[in-house]
């Protein structure tokens, strides 16, 4: 007989019937005559009862939180149990036996975080698991309706993307790498073959920053496309957002429900969303007390404030040149504007930046030589734009922010199964 998941049994078709289910032991209390178990496996949790004649009796009585094992028993609905339905048990197999686990329900965040190759079984990490992979499969879906090709950019790089102050060098042999902070520059060279290129790839930033939203590695997804404009970039990035959202909503209903998640917030991410210009943005922020000077970088207070505003995701365009990045293209008639393009959300503020890529080889040069950059280790980047450049926009969302803000989580360590940040890098 094969295995059924808890979850199937749940849903009502096999009352009356003797079934196989296997997991763990999440919870067990004994009284005189019967052994109450609460069996958790990957899709959910079942109430078992092992009454004192049957000769489950002994195995059921050796059982520790956590154990794992095979049962076999006969599934009654009762009202009483959580779920409305036990499984009325006949016999129990134990495979693995456990020592005294370590979690219980009065540990601290910070336990739970040290132990987390433990925590990890809980229903809030196995929810959120869940969700990630959803959230995954939805943006993969999005880009492949849009006809985008999914590319495979390396991780060890040799030029740095976004500065070099949150770069991870490396020993690499003998010589020095470091590890991507964006996979964007490799994007770029693939346009030039496939044109509508993305991909999913953790990035890295040597951040010190401790905030809710940052991880030193986090998962990135980036798309680059030639032909378009902003118009464009700004359009496809919040039908992304708006499909990924919707999609969420109608399939993930169970897991956004046993997470307390907020699913109402889904219905106000319609399209096209709100949009101010970083001048716009800096005016609301001096109303609102903030002494905000026109050319600073918009910091996590002035985001999150600009943010609760709109209650909903929202973009900020037009950043002056002098904050961005030297890839960012600029405006020819004002080239202290950079066509540059951040879509924020309540709480996180930040959750993507994209813009148009400088396509002109002298302005390039000339950019990367302002920015005290070494020339020599752009050759390959600058060539792009030597041999048939073209107009190109691109952007990276950072799926960690993403999943923070969906499922109401209290920081991005939350969205990652192996959060990695200044402090934590085990396990
Ligand atoms: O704004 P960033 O640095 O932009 C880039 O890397 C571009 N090259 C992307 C592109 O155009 N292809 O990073 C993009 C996004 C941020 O908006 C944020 O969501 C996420 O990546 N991100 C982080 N997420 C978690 N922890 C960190 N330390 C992050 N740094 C950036
Ligand atoms: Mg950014």
């Amino acid at each position: 007989m094969p295995f059924v998941p808890i979850e199937e049994i749940l849903e009502g078709n096999y009352e009356g019937k003797l079934v196989n289910v296997r997991g763990w032991v999440y919870r067990k209390r004994e009284s005189k005559n019967t052994i109450f178990l609460v069996l958790r496996d990957y899709s959910g949790f079942i109430q078992c009862t092992v009454k004192k004649e049957s000769h489950a009796w002994c195995e059921a009585e050796r059982l520790t939180i956590e154990s794992s094992l095979a049962l076999t028993g006969v599934i009654r609905s009762d009202e009483r149990a959580p779920g409305g339905f036990e499984i009325s048990v006949d016999e129990v197999e134990i495979i693995g036996l456990a020592e005294v686990f370590p979690i219980s329900k009065d540990k601290s965040e910070e336990f739970l975080r040290d132990k987390r190759h433990l925590w990890l079984r809980s229903r809030k990490m196995n929810l959120v698991m869940k969700v990630r992979a959803s959230v995954l499969e939805f943006a993969r879906e999005f880009f492949k309706s849009q006809e985008f090709v999914e590319v495979s950019p390396p991780m060890f790089i040799t030029s740095a993307c976004e500065g070099g102050s949150t770069l991870f060098s490396l020993k690499y042999f003998d010589q020095n790498m470091y590890l991507t902070q964006s996979s964007q520059l490799y994007l770029e060279i693939l346009i030039y073959s496939l044109e509508k290129v993305y991909c999913i790839a953790p990035s890295f930033r040597a951040e010190k920053s401790r905030t809710i939203r940052h991880l030193t590695e986090y998962w990135h997804i980036e798309g680059e496309w030639p032909f378009v404009d902003m118009g464009d970039l700004i359009r496809f990035e919040e039908e992304l957002m708006a499909y990924v959202c919707q999609q969420t909503v109608e399939k993930c209903q169970k897991e956004l429900r046993e997470l307390g998640a907020n699913a109402a917030k889904f219905a106000a991410v319609k399209t096209p969303f709100p949009k101010i210009t970083y001048t716009e943005a800096v005016e609301m922020l001096n109303a609102k007390g903030f002494k905000t000077q026109w050319g600073a970088d918009l910091g996590f207070e002035e985001e999150k404030a600009l943010a609760e505003q709109f209650g909903k995701p929202f973009f900020v365009y037009d950043y002056p040149t002098q904050i961005k990045a030297f890839y960012c293209k600029t405006y020819r008639d004002h080239p202290e504007i950079a066509m540059s393009t951040d879509m924020l959300v309540p709480r996180i503020g930040e959750i993507s930046t994209g813009g148009a890529r400088e396509d002109d080889l002298n302005i390039l040069v000339k950019r990367i030589r302002e920015m005290g950059m070494k020339e020599k280790d752009y050759d390959w980047y600058v060539d792009l734009r030597r041999y048939g450049t073209v107009p190109h926009v691109g952007f990276g969302m950072g799926l960690e922010r993403l999943l923070t803000w969906m499922l109401d989580l209290e920081n991005v360590i939350d969205a990652v199964p192996f959060p990695r940040t200044t402090r934590r890098f085990y396990p």
